[in-house]
């Protein structure tokens, strides 16, 4: 018999029907003369509840080998439940046991553990409902982007993982190099030779695969990257990763306004379809993790986000009765602080923030003819903060040399992206939305630790 996945079962599964199910035990329950276990395949948020008895061979014998944690595949016929929450079990007729799991050491108890606690054992917390819930609501997010980008045609492109280029220019780049760290080759100037590293120069995980998206536009108009990006930035906050996903789209004969359109409608699109696909994931957040996760969801799809330009930010923070840690003055960057207050006190809901000061933003953003503010955009949401950052390009070639003359950029080091300005320059625009930030927001959880499997954060690369 065909085994069947437990969502499967719980959504449209038939009394009478005879199955096979496989999975982990989460809990099991002795009475006299029968059992029953609660059986979690990760398919769905709750777990098929199994019904066994002694007509089941070695029913003695199983219920001491039954026990939370271990791996079973249980043969039974579909039955009503008696049981309140849920409207089929599972009797049993035969149950295999994969792998037994110690009660007296497997560290998921039945108690609710903190998510600090769950991050020491990452191995194991998938098997808990929240971050069940979590990798599944991530999958569906995922599909929605490919479904989104696929079906306006935007092609899908590989970018690079390892690179020369510091595309943010903040410096947080992790290197990439196989020299023996206890005798590294020198120069005659006493720098370190990289002509005797792997790549003849020096290397780095990317930061961003906007650079080579921008190539791959300039070919095919419109394009996204969706891949993990790495930066060594100190930060221990609840928002930042030392490896993140990042998609980016990119397109070519596309304005600032076109990019604001393409975000906006992204993120609405994004939460209609895991509403759709995850609804009791959802639900289960909103009971369990925040109470506005649903509202937060609704508000996302239904109303146009605000948008504004980074001056009118600054009037608008300098107007708040609110004392903010970080200066707020026209030139310095927006803090945290800031962001949220717009979005979430505010306007209570993402606020798109446009032409922040050339000073403070990477040497790619196009000029604006003001000389002083680049045609960049920031999307802010609540509880988040930035969720995606993006600009129009510099697609005038003497512009963008100044730019990199500037920023003190050699342009030996970007001659093939100044070539996309020599030879059939366009106006384009794209941005990057951070994977992690977006499921976080969508699942109202608290840190972005908890919403990637393997978490890589300063200190810490275990699992
Ligand atoms: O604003 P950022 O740095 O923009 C870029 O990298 C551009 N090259 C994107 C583009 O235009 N193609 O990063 C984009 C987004 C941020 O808005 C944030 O959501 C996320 O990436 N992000 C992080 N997420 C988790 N951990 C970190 N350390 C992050 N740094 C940025
Ligand atoms: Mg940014």
């Amino acid at each position: 018999m065909e085994t069947r996945r437990i969502a499967d079962i719980l959504r449209q599964g038939q009394a009478e029907e005879s199955v096979t199910i496989r999975g982990w035990i989460r809990t099991t329950r002795e009475l006299k003369g029968f059992a029953f276990m609660e059986v979690n395949d990760g398919s769905f948020l709750a777990n098929l509840q199994v019904v066994l008895d002694q007509s089941v061979p070695d029913y003695d014998k199983l219920l001491k080998q039954l026990s939370t944690g271990a791996s079973v595949a249980v043969k039974g016929v579909l039955v009503p439940s008696q049981g309140r929450g849920q409207r089929l079990e599972l009797k049993a007729t035969s149950v295999v046991i994969y792998g037994e799991s110690d009660p007296e050491t497997y560290p998921l108890q039945k108690k609710r553990h903190s998510f600090e606690f769950l991050r020491t054992i990452a191995h194991l917390r998938s098997r808990t409902n929240t971050l069940g819930a979590v990798f599944r609501v991530r999958n569906a997010s995922a599909a929605a982007i490919h479904q989104f980008f696929q079906e306006r045609s935007f092609l899908w492109i590989h970018s690079p993982i390892i690179t020369a280029n510091d595309c943010e220019g903040a410096g947080e780049l992790f290197r990439v190099t196989n020299l023996n760290l206890e005798s590294i080759p020198k120069t005659d100037k006493d720098s370190v030779d990289y002509s005797q590293d792997f790549f003849g120069s020096p290397a780095y995980l990317t930061v961003s695969g906007q650079l080579q998206a921008e190539v791959m536009a300039m070919s095919f108009e419109n394009v996204y990257t969706f891949g993990p990006t790495f930066r060594a930035e100190n930060s221990n906050t609840s928002r930042h990763l030392a490896e993140f996903w990042m998609v980016e789209p990119e397109m070519a004969f596309c304005d600032l306004e076109g990019d604001q359109d393409l975000a906006e409608e992204f993120l609405k699109y994004i939460f209609q379809y895991v509403l759709e696909k995850c609804p009791e994931d959802m639900e289960f957040f909103n009971q369990r993790i925040d109470k506005s996760v649903l509202k937060t969801a609704d508000n996302i799809i239904k109303n146009e986000f605000e948008r504004i330009s980074y001056s009118e930010a600054i009037a608008l923070l300098t107007k708040a009765n609110r004392q903010f840690e970080y200066p707020v003055e026209w030139g310095l960057d927006l803090q945290s602080e800031h962001e949220r207050y717009l979005a979430e006190e505010l306007f209570k809901k993402p606020v798109i923030v446009r032409d922040y000061p050339v000073g403070i933003k990477a040497f790619y953003m196009r000029l604006n003819s003001d000389s002083k503010t680049v045609a960049a955009i920031d999307v802010l949401v609540p509880k988040i903060g930035e969720i995606i950052g993006g600009s129009q390009r510099e697609e005038r070639l003497e512009v963008l040399q100044n730019r990199l003359e500037q920023k003190g950029i050699a342009e030996e080091d970007l001659w093939w992206y100044l070539d996309l300005r020599r030879y059939g320059t366009v106006p384009h625009a794209g941005f990057g939305l951070g994977f992690e930030r977006m499921v976080q927001f969508m699942t109202g959880m608290a840190n972005i630790r908890d919403v990637i499997p393997f978490p890589r954060t300063p200190l810490s690369a275990q699992f």
